[in-house]
C-alpha cells in the first residue's frame, strides 16, 4: 500500500482511504452493523489505515462504529480523520463552525471514536456566518492542546483557504474528485498543490457509479441519497453508465484492471493525493489488490478524457450534496 504524509503535520498514512459516511445510514438506506465493523478491519489488515469518518454521518453513528471497531487493540495502527462544523436538528444538517461548538464537537467525536486525539481534524464545510480566521485559530489551538494531529478543510475555495492559512497552519484540503467530478481543478486543487496540501479526493467512485456494478434498472432503497443524486436520474444515468462502459473497456484492454481500479488510479495518478473510497461490506474492498504497482500514462489519461467529453454531454456537479447555512430559527436555537 502507498503512503503519503498529511501536509507538514507529521502523520502519515495510506494513499487509499476507507470512507464511512455509508457506515452511519443515513441518506445511504441503513446500515448493518456488523458488517460495517468487519469492513473497517478488512481494510486495516489489507494495509488501509486511514478512516475517514464525521459526526453528521449517521449523526454520531458512523464515529461510533468506527470507535468500536478499531477498540482491543487497532487504535494504534491507523489514522483517524474526523470533521466538525455541521450541526443538525430535527434530521436537518445545517453548517455551524461557532468556536464554542466546535469546543463541543472535538470532546463528543473523542468520546464516540474511544481515543484520546484525532489525528487528522478538518471543517466539513466553511460556515459563511462565522470568520475563517476565526475557526482556523480554534483548530490550532486543540493543535497546541495535543487534542488533534492535523489541521484540514473540506469543500473550501481557493480564497477561503488562503485567508486560513493566514493564521493558522493548513496540512489538507478534503474534495469531491474523481473522473466524473473534477471541479476543484479550476481553483481549490492548484491552490493546494502551491501550498503543499494533501488531497483527499472523496467519492473516488462517484457514490458508486464508477464500481462498473450499476446498470439503468439499479434501484436505491430507503433514504438512499443517489434516488435523488442528479447523477443518477433518466437520461443522465444513461450518459454516466455509456462513459463506464467505454471506460471498462479501456481499463480491461490498456490494463488488464477494473473499471474501479482505474477511478481509484486515476486520482491517486493526480499528485500529492488520497482516494477516499466508500465501502460497507468486506467483499467491496477486494479490488483493494488491483490498485498498486501501475500508473494510467499520458496517452490512456488523453483517451478517458476523449471518453468523458464523448459521453457525457449534460454533465453535473456535486453541488446538490451541499448543506445550508443556520436559518434564523437555528441561529436562535443556537443562541439558547
Ligand atoms: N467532505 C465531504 O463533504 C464528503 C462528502 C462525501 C463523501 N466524503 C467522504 O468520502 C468517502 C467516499 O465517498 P462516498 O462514500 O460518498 O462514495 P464512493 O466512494 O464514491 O462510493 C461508495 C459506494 O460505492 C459502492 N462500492 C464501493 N466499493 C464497491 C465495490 N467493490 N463494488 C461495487 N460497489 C462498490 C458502495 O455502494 P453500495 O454499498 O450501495 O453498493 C459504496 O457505498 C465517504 O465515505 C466520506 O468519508 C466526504
Amino acid at each position: 500500500m502507498e503512503r503519503i504524509a498529511i501536509g507538514s503535520s507529521g502523520v502519515r498514512t495510506s494513499r487509499i482511504g476507507l470512507g464511512t459516511w455509508a457506515i452511519g445510514g443515513w441518506m445511504w438506506g441503513g446500515t448493518d452493523e456488523g458488517e460495517s465493523i468487519a469492513t473497517i478491519r478488512a481494510a486495516v489488515e489489507r494495509g488501509v489505515t486511514l478512516i475517514d469518518t464525521a459526526p453528521v454521518y449517521g449523526f454520531g453513528r458512523s464515529e461510533e462504529i468506527v470507535g468500536r471497531a478499531l477498540s482491543g487493540g487497532l487504535r494504534d495502527k491507523v489514522q483517524i480523520a474526523t470533521k466538525v462544523g455541521l450541526a443538525w436538528q430535527d434530521g436537518k444538517v445545517f453548517r455551524d463552525s461557532r468556536p464554542e461548538r466546535i469546543r463541543k464537537e472535538v470532546e463528543d467525536s473523542l468520546r464516540r471514536l474511544r481515543t484520546d486525539v484525532i489525528d487528522l481534524y478538518q471543517v466539513h464545510w466553511p460556515d459563511p456566518r462565522v470568520p475563517i480566521t476565526r475557526t482556523a485559530a480554534v483548530l490550532d489551538e486543540l493543535r497546541e492542546a495535543g487534542k488533534i494531529r492535523a489541521i484540514g478543510v473540506s469543500n473550501y475555495a481557493a480564497a477561503d483557504m488562503a485567508a486560513w492559512r493566514l493564521f493558522s497552519p493548513l496540512d489538507a484540503l478534503q474534495s469531491p474528485y474523481n473522473l466524473f467530478e473534477r471541479e476543484i481543478e479550476a481553483g481549490p486543487l492548484p491552490y493546494a498543490e502551491r501550498a503543499q496540501l494533501t488531497l483527499l479526493g472523496y467519492g473516488a467512485l462517484c457514490r458508486g457509479l464508477l464500481s462498473g456494478r450499476m446498470s439503468a434498472d439499479t434501484v436505491f432503497a430507503g433514504d438512499d441519497l443517489r434516488r435523488h443524486d442528479p447523477k443518477f436520474q433518466g437520461e443522465r444515468f444513461r450518459q454516466y453508465l455509456a462513459a463506464v462502459e467505454a471506460l471498462k473497456q479501456l481499463a480491461r484492454e490498456r490494463y488488464g484492471k477494473s473499471v474501479l481500479a482505474l477511478a481509484v488510479r486515476w486520482v491517486l495518478d493526480r499528485g500529492r493525493s488520497i482516494a477516499l473510497w466508500g465501502a460497507r461490506r468486506p467483499g467491496q474492498l477486494a479490488p483493494l489488490a488491483e490498485i498498486d504497482g501501475w500508473r494510467i500514462d499520458d496517452q490512456a489519461a488523453r483517451e478517458i478524457d476523449a471518453i468523458l467529453a464523448r459521453c457525457i454531454t449534460d454533465p453535473v456537479s456535486p453541488q446538490f450534496m451541499a448543506p445550508p447555512a443556520r436559518n434564523l430559527t437555528q441561529l436562535e436555537g443556537a443562541a439558547a
